[in-house]
């Protein structure tokens, strides 16, 4: 099947997504004529945040890039990849911990497709520190999280607070 343009999947929980997260959607924006945000709806971990919550977060918080989708997906990302006749995974790296779980996570699944390759980008030294996990532990126990997250996620978080 033929690969259409230059199009990649950059897929993850985003539970919620993060100015790291941002920062690698908008450089990968710049090098693929599309660029699908895929977030995936049924992995192994527990979310905060409902599926369609971390896709609307995402969608207010990428509104002024305009060569971005949004999406779901159940199973596999590469079956996911698969059915949209896309090749590339963009995935960012922070620090050398992130290493090993990617590099498992790249092999296997170029294992179970070897059509699919997966580019890594380093994350910006400014959002090294922040991963969604700690962004909810710290707002939750009451610290600020403004320099680590996009408005629409403080505003998520606020009414989840508030429920
Ligand atoms: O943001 P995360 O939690 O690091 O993203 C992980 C994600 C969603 C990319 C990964 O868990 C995934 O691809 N899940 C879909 C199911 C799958 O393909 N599992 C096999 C991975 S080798």
């Amino acid at each position: 099947m033929a690969e259409k343009g230059k199009i990649a999947i950059y897929p993850g929980s985003f539970d919620p997504i993060t100015n790291g997260h941002l920062d690698i959607i908008n450089r990968s924006s710049k090098l693929f004529d599309e660029l699908i945000v895929a977030v995936s709806s049924d992995n192994s971990k527990e979310t905060l945040f409902s599926i369609n919550q971390r896709k609307n977060m995402i969608e207010q918080s990428v509104s002024n890039i305009n060569n971005i989708k949004i999406r779901s997906f159940k199973g596999l990302l590469v079956d996911f990849a698969y059915s949209e006749n896309i090749k590339t995974v963009v995935r960012g790296l922070r620090a050398l911990s992130d290493f090993e779980y990617e590099f498992r996570m790249a092999i296997m699944n170029r294992n179970l497709n070897e059509d699919i390759e997966t580019i890594f980008l380093m994350t910006h030294e400014k959002y090294a520190h922040i991963s969604s996990s700690l962004v909810k532990e710290i707002y939750f126990l009451g610290g600020s999280i403004a320099d680590f997250v996009p408005g629409p996620v403080l505003k998520g978080l606020e009414k989840i607070k508030d429920e």
